[in-house]
């Protein structure tokens, strides 16, 4: 049982950084919302302790960038279902197309999951027909090195830096509740009433 704010910390660092590890971790695609009103699923890449940083990969061109550009404010929420665990993040977003961090995940991408950027026109395009969006050469293989390189000027990671976790567990005996505001160096955090 989770009895100290410091537990919840090390619950919630231990969790993402599964969720991001493991693709059948529940925590593996939250849903990311934008100022806009927007949400989606997307899949949680890394979380950072140290900087309290989530990092997910997306199409530089797709709404969701645009939104973020306009007002950086970012939500994301995951629950475990086994576990009984709701966290909530509220922090700012950024998008980087260039710089170590997109080149360095850029790098550690499969040819396949680089492929997904190939799309020709800018992700929420209208179709008119059913599309992948794919050119056709690249629909149902796994593409080379230099078949997916010029995906790269699509390719874009969101960074969001997270400013307050919201940890919710619901246990028959009693939920509990807590929330972790990140500081330089450490964290402050309370409980609340669930
Ligand atoms: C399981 C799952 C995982 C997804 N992962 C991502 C992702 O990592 N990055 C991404 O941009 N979109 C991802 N999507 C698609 C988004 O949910 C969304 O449909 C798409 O990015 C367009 O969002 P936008 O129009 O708000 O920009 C995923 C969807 C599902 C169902």
């Amino acid at each position: 049982m989770i009895e100290t704010i410091d537990q919840v910390a090390a619950d919630i660092k231990s969790r993402l950084q599964d969720g991001a590890k493991r693709r059948k971790s529940a925590l593996h695609t939250p849903v990311v919302g934008t100022a806009d009103g927007h949400l989606r699923v997307m899949v949680l890449r890394e979380f950072d302790p140290e900087t309290h940083t989530l990092r997910f990969h997306t199409d530089a061109r797709s709404p969701k960038c645009a939104a973020i550009s306009q007002d950086p404010a970012v939500s994301v929420l995951a629950y475990d279902a086994e576990a009984k665990v709701q966290i909530r993040m509220r922090g700012v977003g950024r998008v980087e197309s260039h710089g170590p961090v997109a080149e360095a995940a850029w790098l550690a991408s499969t040819t396949f999951a680089r492929r997904c950027y190939l799309a020709e026109s800018a992700p929420s395009s209208l179709a008119g027909q059913p599309v992948s969006g794919l050119p056709d050469w690249a629909e149902g293989i796994t593409p080379t090195e230099d078949d997916v390189a010029p995906a790269r000027d699509n390719f874009a990671v969101l960074l969001v830096k997270v400013e307050k976790f919201d940890w919710l567990y619901l246990a028959n005996t009693g939920h509990r509740r807590a929330q972790i505001t990140p500081q330089s160096g450490g964290y402050s955090g309370e409980w609340l009433v669930p």
